[in-house]
Formats: C-alpha cells, sequence, structure tokens
C-alpha cells in the first residue's frame, strides 16, 4: 500500500452548502435529518426490526431465522432465508398495476426506443431461463456476459439469477484477453454475446472478440448470440455445433413456463462474480450472493433515489460495471422502477445527447459520473439550455470525487437549482452505495461525500487503526459487515482476507483515503492503494505494468496516477527498454497500442515516458511516490525521444 495521506489533508475545503426545496422535501421518503437518524439508530441498535421491516416487499419463499452471522472477515446475513432474486424483481410486480408499467425505456445510439413492460421482461426471463436449461445450464453453473447496452443483457442477468447461474457480466470494452481470463477465472459453461454493438457510429465487434477469446476457454460449451445489428452491418460467423442464435433458441421455449420456473436457493447462494482491479496483476473475482445484495441494492435505490411510482430513472452507468448491476438492473427493478437504457455515447452526435433523452423520456432522476459532468462543462451551456429538463427532480453522482466546481455545476445547469445532487460512494466489493446524503433529509455539501447509509459504520482511521479526529486525513475503513459485501474473491479467499482484512485488525479496509468534518459528514478522496481511477474506470497499476513488460520491448515498467482535469486521473507510464530497442515517438504508439489488446482501449496509458533504469528503493522497490511527482510535474514532458535518468532522481530523493 503506498501510505499517503497528506493529499488528503490539505483538501481544499469548500463552504458553499445547499439545502434540498421544500417542494422536494414534502415529496421525499425520508424528509429530515431527525427522521434519517432515527432509522439510522435503528439500523444499528435494532437490526433485526430494521432488515425485516426493509425487506417486507421483497420475496422471500422462507423468511430469515438469524440476521446475520460474522466470523470476520466472513458474513452471512439473513440466515435460513431461501428465495429468488428474480421473483423480487420481475414476479412480484404481476398482477398488479406495474405490470403494463415500463420496466426499461430502451434508446438505441442512432435513436430508436424500444419498451418493455414489467409483464413482457418478465416473458422474456422465463424464456431465456428456460434456453438457458436447455443449454444444459443448472444452478450453480457460471455464465459469462459479454454484451452492449441493449435489453437482452438485462434478461440475460435475470435469466441467470432466476436459475441460480452466477452471471460474470464483462465490460464490452474489454480486450479478448481480458475476456479470456476472467471466462477461465470462473469457467464459464456459456457465454451470452451479441454480433456487434454501437459506439459513436462505430461497430463494436463483440462477436468476434468473443471467437478470439474463446479459442483457450475449454469451459466453454456453448455461446448465445443476440443479434442487435445483423448480418450486413456487422458480419458474424457461427461456429456449428457451438454458437446458437439467441432468437431463435428463446423463440423454441416460449410458453414453457415450467421451464422457466425460478430455482429457489438459499439467501448465501451465489449471484454473481464481477472482475475488478487489485493491487496485483490479476482482477479480482468479486462474489456477491442472494439476498444480502438484493436488500442492499434495492434499500438503497428505493431510499437514495427516493424512487417513487411515477419516476422515469436513468442510471447511465454500463452494466458491465457494479453501477450497471445494482443501479440499472437489482436495485431498480426491485423497486418497480421504469429505467431508462442508453446504447450509445455521450457524444453521439453531439454532447447534447444526454439532454435530448431526458427531453425525450421525461427523465425525472439521473446518475451519472463526475467525468461525464466535467466533459458536459467544457461544451459550455448552449447544449443543456436547448432542451427542457424541468421533468427531473434529482440528480446522482458516481465513481470518483465530485470536485465542487462540477458538483455545483450539474446543480445549478441540469438540476436548475431544483433537484438536490446525490454524491454516492461505493465500491464494486460494497455491493450497493454506503456513503450519501439522503436528498430530502440533508443538505448537500459539494465536494463532501455526505454520511453513512442504514446499517453503515465507517471510520477514518490512521496505520494503527485509531480513529483520527474530524478535519484529519486518514484511512477510510468500515467497522461492521453490512448485507451486501462480498463475500469472497472467486477462488481465492486467503487474497480476499489479506486484502481487505489484514491491514487494520477487524475492519473493512476499502482502500480509500478520506477525512470526516465536523457535521459528520465523509469526504472521499480517492484510492491511497495501487489503483488508479481513470475517468471513473477503475484499474489497478500492475495490471498496466504486466501488460507493458509482456510486449518484447518492454524490460521494466511501472504505472502511476497524475491528476487530470477531465478524467480526475490520467495514467502515465515510465517505461525501459530492453536493448536495442530505442526509445521514440512510434514504440510509444506501440505500447499504446498493446495495452489497449491486452486489457482494453480504456486503459491505454495517457502518457508514456522513457527512462534509462526506474528509480528505487535500497531493497529494489520501485520509488513510486517519486514516480508520482514526476507524472505530477510538466518538466520533460515534450522531450518524448530523450531518455530520462531517473536512476539520479532517485539518489536525490534518498539522499534527501
Ligand atoms: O476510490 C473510490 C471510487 O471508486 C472506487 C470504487 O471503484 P469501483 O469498484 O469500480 O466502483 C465504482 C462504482 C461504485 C472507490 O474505492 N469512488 C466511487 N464512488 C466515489 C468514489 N470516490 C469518491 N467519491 C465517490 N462518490
Amino acid at each position: 500500500m503506498n501510505q499517503d495521506t497528506t493529499a488528503i489533508e490539505s483538501h481544499s475545503s469548500e463552504s458553499r452548502v445547499f439545502e434540498p426545496s421544500q417542494e422536494f422535501v414534502e415529496k421525499a421518503r425520508i424528509r429530515s435529518a431527525e427522521e434519517y437518524q432515527k432509522l439510522y439508530r435503528e439500523s444499528l441498535d435494532s437490526p433485526d426490526t430494521f432488515w425485516k421491516r426493509e425487506t417486507a416487499e421483497l420475496v422471500f419463499r422462507t423468511p430469515f431465522s438469524k440476521l446475520h452471522e460474522w466470523k470476520l472477515p466472513h458474513a452471512k446475513w439473513f440466515i435460513g432465508a431461501t428465495l429468488n432474486v428474480s421473483e423480487s424483481c420481475l414476479d412480484r410486480h404481476l398482477g398488479t398495476a406495474r405490470a403494463d408499467k415500463a420496466a426499461i425505456i430502451w434508446e438505441s445510439e442512432p435513436g430508436e426506443s424500444r419498451t418493455l413492460s414489467y409483464a413482457e421482461l418478465h416473458r422474456q426471463v422465463v424464456a431465456m431461463s428456460a434456453a438457458l436449461r436447455s443449454l444444459g445450464v443448472g444452478k450453480g453453473d457460471r455464465v459469462a456476459i459479454y454484451m452492449g447496452m441493449v435489453p437482452e443483457v438485462v434478461v440475460g442477468m435475470l435469466a441467470c439469477a432466476r436459475i441460480g447461474a452466477p452471471h460474470t457480466v464483462v465490460f464490452g470494452g474489454f480486450a479478448a484477453e481480458s475476456l479470456r481470463d476472467r471466462i477461465n477465472d470462473c469457467g464459464a459453461k456459456v457465454v451470452l454475446t451479441q454480433d456487434g454493438a454501437l459506439r459513436r457510429g462505430g461497430l463494436v465487434p463483440l462477436k468476434a472478440t468473443v471467437d478470439k477469446a474463446t479459442l483457450d476457454t475449454p469451459t466453454v460449451e456453448k455461446v448465445v448470440v443476440f443479434r442487435r445489428l445483423g448480418q450486413a452491418q456487422a458480419p458474424i460467423e457461427m461456429k456449428a455445433g457451438r454458437d446458437v442464435d439467441w432468437n431463435e433458441l428463446v423463440d423454441s421455449m416460449k410458453g414453457q413456463a415450467e421451464a422457466g420456473a425460478p430455482e429457489i436457493v438459499d439467501a448465501e447462494h451465489p449471484l454473481f462474480i464481477l472482475y475488478t482491479s487489485g493491487s496485483t496483476g490479476k482482477p479480482k473475482g468479486v462474489m456477491h450472493t442472494s439476498a444480502g445484495y438484493l436488500a442492499g441494492a434495492h434499500l438503497t435505490s428505493k431510499y437514495v433515489f427516493d424512487l417513487q411510482d411515477k419516476d422515469v430513472y436513468w442510471c447511465t452507468a454500463d452494466v458491465g460495471w457494479v453501477t450497471g448491476h445494482s443501479y440499472i438492473v437489482y436495485g431498480p427493478l426491485s423497486n418497480g422502477a421504469t429505467c431508462v437504457l442508453y446504447e450509445g455515447a455521450p457524444n453521439a452526435p453531439d454532447w447534447g445527447r444526454f439532454w435530448q433523452l431526458i427531453e425525450k423520456h421525461k427523465v425525472t432522476v439521473l446518475y451519472t459520473a463526475p467525468t461525464a459532468i466535467r466533459a458536459f462543462i467544457r461544451q459550455g451551456t448552449e447544449l443543456p439550455e436547448k432542451y427542457d429538463l424541468s421533468s427531473l427532480r434529482l440528480l446522482g453522482s458516481v465513481g470518483e470525487p465530485i470536485n465542487p466546481e462540477a458538483s455545483v455545476w450539474y446543480y445549478e445547469n441540469i438540476g436548475k437549482k431544483r433537484c438536490p445532487v446525490v454524491d454516492t460512494w461505493w465500491q464494486t466489493e460494497t455491493g450497493s452505495i454506503l456513503l450519501t446524503t439522503l436528498p430530502g433529509a440533508h443538505r448537500m455539501k459539494p465536494g463532501a461525500t455526505g454520511l453513512p447509509f442504514f446499517g453503515v459504520v465507517p471510520e477514518v482511521v490512521d496505520q494503527s487503526g485509531a480513529r483520527v479526529a474530524p478535519g484529519g486525513g486518514g484511512f477510510l475503513v468500515l467497522k461492521r459487515p453490512w448485507p451486501s459485501m462480498l463475500r469472497t474473491i472467486w477462488g481465492d479467499d486467503e487474497r480476499f482476507q489479506r486484502q481487505y482484512y489484514s491491514e487494520i485488525e477487524n475492519v473493512y479496509f476499502t482502500g480509500d483515503g478520506a477525512r470526516e468534518d465536523s457535521d459528520g459528514y465523509f469526504h472521499v478522496v480517492g484510492r491511497i492503494d495501487d489503483v488508479l481511477n481513470v475517468a471513473g474506470h477503475r484499474i489497478g497499476t500492475a495490471e498496466i505494468e504486466s501488460a507493458l513488460v509482456s510486449h518484447p520491448a518492454v524490460a521494466e515498467a511501472a504505472a502511476v496516477g497524475r491528476p487530470d482535469d477531465l478524467k480526475g486521473q490520467a495514467l502515465v507510464v515510465f517505461v525501459t527498454l530492453k536493448p536495442p530497442h530505442v526509445a521514440s515517438e512510434e514504440m510509444k504508439k506501440k505500447l499504446g497500442e498493446h495495452v489497449a489488446q491486452e486489457i482494453g482501449k480504456f486503459a491505454r496509458p495517457d502518457v508514456v515516458r522513457f527512462a534509462e533504469s526506474l528509480p528505487k528503493t535500497r531493497s529494489g522497490k520501485i520509488m513510486r511516490r517519486l514516480l508520482k511527482d514526476i507524472a505530477s510535474g510538466q518538466k520533460t514532458q515534450g522531450d518524448v525521444s530523450t531518455l530520462e535518468d531517473l536512476g539520479v532522481l532517485a539518489k536525490l530523493a534518498s539522499d534527501e
């Protein structure tokens, strides 16, 4: 761990504060700080009463006999309960007024829309469940999903949940190698994919990438292909005996309700595995289970987004990240919300696309990322002013720290000072939002995340685990287990224990730096370990380094982050080449391309710098702190082909 907390303490303080409007408060689910406080206290002091009441609308076939059990680091929740998560998301709405309500309003990048009611989504999920079973997928088998933002990806996820087969969704921006490693790590039996997706008018050849990835995945028996674009626009090859057409398969199952019946599973049955970057080169398969995860996603969706029956809710994340899992699929659907699902890029055809979509579908709640907001700021206010945004009533932010300027711009120019902004802190591992303000109960402080959600006990501590007084910077830890926490790392429980429960005794270590202010609001500043957050994408420096050293020209590499106005952090890599390779513009491009090929385009370094040797401590550890400082300075940046003698700097630093 790179234990650097100085930046946390020097974080600028922001004094502006915004209160929710009277109009918002009157209709909100939680209307005052006192009401929040009462529920928060109850969630800690009488958790049985709290969780029993708050999960009453979810479908449990057998109620829990004991709320939780924890032998740290292992926690179990809702012990004895049985359920099927898809019943809470779909079946529970049938036979109510919500059956015909829109569950998903899909908007393609070129601008077509398709609406699926809860009844229709249910019908498709039942058919897909039967289809997966017909392919031999059963309870406990893993299914990999490598798709774009189409309703079928939601159908695929819920169908897996329905038959008790944990899914692992791999973001469509990952390259074949990354997809292959994830499939092999969890031993997926089936892959769900689509011919191609559209991104800024261009084709993302998803099926072709699956073909490349599955050259070396012995467990994969079948690949189910959804034809989003068709052979003319997205030509693909179907491998005889392995590849199956999605629509043909599902059509052959229609009406077979029995075959699509839900598998009733234990509360702790795995629901999904989602890979995320850690501090080693190998991504971690974060495993979430059924009842606890559902409870977390459900409750946070309901209270943080204040979901009401008439809302049209839009989370702009990709379903391949945890935000898409919890806040496009499981949380909003278990609440019976109408969700917008958008296929394309925010700037297709121009940077007004989000605002046009809000006008078109009368979106009321928008949940997006600071990087997107900063990109909008650069475009000016002309585009949002062109559209009618009066349907909006609540705004959310996620994925990285939101700087006060971006938060205030969002509040003023998108929310028109009417809509509260909730900044939500959480992680793939936490499953659901843990720190936030509740929009009708709390004032918003731009730059501050907020208070703990129900059942959550955060603390800022120093290296010895002692609490740091308000105002001081330290490590953010969670002192009590919570229902939607990860249960383990797939296939590597030892890493799970080491990663989250060994840095500081008896508490969950988030890897983030934070400080608490005198109002009890938490300000999360960012990672303090070897993980970067580039444009809201979590990237492990070790993964980048191992991708670089797999290139024949590279002897050694170090990846660090540098503050970036748009992306939050930019990725800077320092590379030592193997002779006879020499530093050049061309080599820089080649190495960037290599990382894109190995991991995905989103991980392509922003800056490649060459060095004769990398600065190291006497024990041989790369001096990342020094490299970070060098990366943040503007010096030598333009000088691309000259090798930097960082060894000298290392000597200077160690002489200090
Ligand atoms: O550093 C924190 C940052 O994103 C990390 C989690 O990344 P990931 O697992 O990919 O999940 C992203 C979506 C929840 C955290 O450790 N992060 C996330 N939200 C915030 C944040 N940092 C500051 N403020 C936030 N609201």
